[in-house]
């Protein structure tokens, strides 16, 4: 059995990753520092995969705790989701991001490349590609230089694990994802949005359930059919698979040297007035909503081009935008069922 280390394993993303590669039958070993999580998504993993991962409470940034996990198990590979993902915040504190999400990263790829071991996954993010000049987006659309420091801990987090797969040679797969949304089907895990959440769905489901009183939507007068901006929305169960067909690749690759990349999405867009349709449909509920100006560094449109991971993971989003909206509205009823 191949033990696979997960930051940020009681995350968004991380928790449904866990579920999958303890139900591929890989053993888990989960650090997370839970400051944007809470203990019960670790018990709630535990019933929904039938097995509980191990779990080291600490900072990545910890080098000697860090060490010390390492030191007591044998690590097979990494799925490092740790790291801040506020955009807007990223802008008020830089520091503060290029320290977290990048030192944290680079800890870890010291005890890989100390210790010889391979197969790192790495979240990447679609905003490496900025405003695309044309669409579909796939892996060989040109980058361009995130306007946040969030972003570009994302670039700069792919260009540190170009350099450490080259000179060490190494395997590491980059997964570009684009709009994740969505909780796991049995409604215990989903997104945890502290405070005010600065992305669409969870201010859709919080408006729904009338925590706030109105969605604000950014900008109706951009160049699309509706006037409003249009990205991929994937479902996180399609998006937690991918990450085990990723790592089930990486480490059935022969060769030393592997660097992957990836676009995970769905290949379709949507609107932000066709999510608020859809939630509204899939949930028979009302979400109130009001237009308002655009949002600073919003770009128009974003949509994937995904055909390389179907071709090479065989992996494909299967789950419709209705459905993965039902799996939000389900998984805020459990949220407020346990206040
Ligand atoms: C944002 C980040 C992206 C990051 C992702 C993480 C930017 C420019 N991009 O993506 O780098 O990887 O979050 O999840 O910030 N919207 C509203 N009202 C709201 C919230 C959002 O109209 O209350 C609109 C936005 O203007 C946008 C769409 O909904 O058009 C999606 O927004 P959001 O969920 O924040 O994601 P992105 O901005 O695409």
């Amino acid at each position: 059995m191949k033990t696979i280390l997960v930051t940020g394993g009681l995350g968004y993303i991380g928790s449904h990753t866990v579920v999958e590669l303890l139900q591929n039958n890989f053993h888990v070993i989960i650090v997370d520092d839970m400051s944007n999580s809470e203990k019960f998504i670790l018990d709630n993993i535990e019933k929904v995969a039938g097995k509980r991962p191990v779990f080291f409470p600490f900072d990545l940034k910890r080098k000697e705790l860090l060490y010390q996990v390492f030191e007591a198990y044998e690590i097979d590979g990494c799925i490092n989701f740790a790291a801040f993902k506020a955009v807007g915040e990223s802008q008020e504190k830089p520091l503060d991001y290029y320290e977290n999400n990048l030192f944290s990263l680079i800890n870890i790829l010291q005890e890989f490349k100390a210790r010889n071991i391979s197969n790192f996954i790495f979240s990447s993010s679609c905003t490496v590609y900025g405003q695309a000049d044309q669409q579909p987006i796939d892996e060989n659309t040109p980058l361009k230089m995130p306007e946040s420091s969030y972003g570009k801990t994302k670039q700069m987090g792919e260009e540190i694990l170009k350099d450490f797969a080259t000179a060490y040679k190494k395997k590491v797969s980059l997964l570009r994802y684009f709009n994740p949304i969505g909780s796991h089907p049995t409604a215990l895990l989903g997104e945890l949005p502290i405070g005010v959440p600065n992305n669409l769905v969870p201010y859709v489901t919080q408006t729904a359930s009338g925590i706030r009183e109105k969605l604000s939507i950014w900008g109706n007068d951009y160049d699309t059919p509706d006037g409003t901006a249009v990205r991929d929305y994937v479902y996180v169960v399609d998006l937690a698979k991918a990450h085990v067909k990723a790592l089930q690749k990486l480490m059935a690759e022969n060769s030393d040297t592997v660097i992957d990349i990836y676009n995970l999405g769905t290949g379709k867009g949507s609107s932000v007035l066709e999510v608020v349709e859809s939630f509204e449909r899939a949930n028979e509920v009302k979400v109130p909503y009001q237009i308002c100006e655009r949002r600073a560094g919003d770009i128009t449109i974003a949509y994937a081009n995904a055909d390389k991971a179907e071709r090479e993971l065989g992996w494909k989003a299967e789950t419709s935008l209705d459905e993965a909206l039902r799996t939000t509205w389900e998984w805020q009823k459990y949220l407020e069922s346990r206040k």
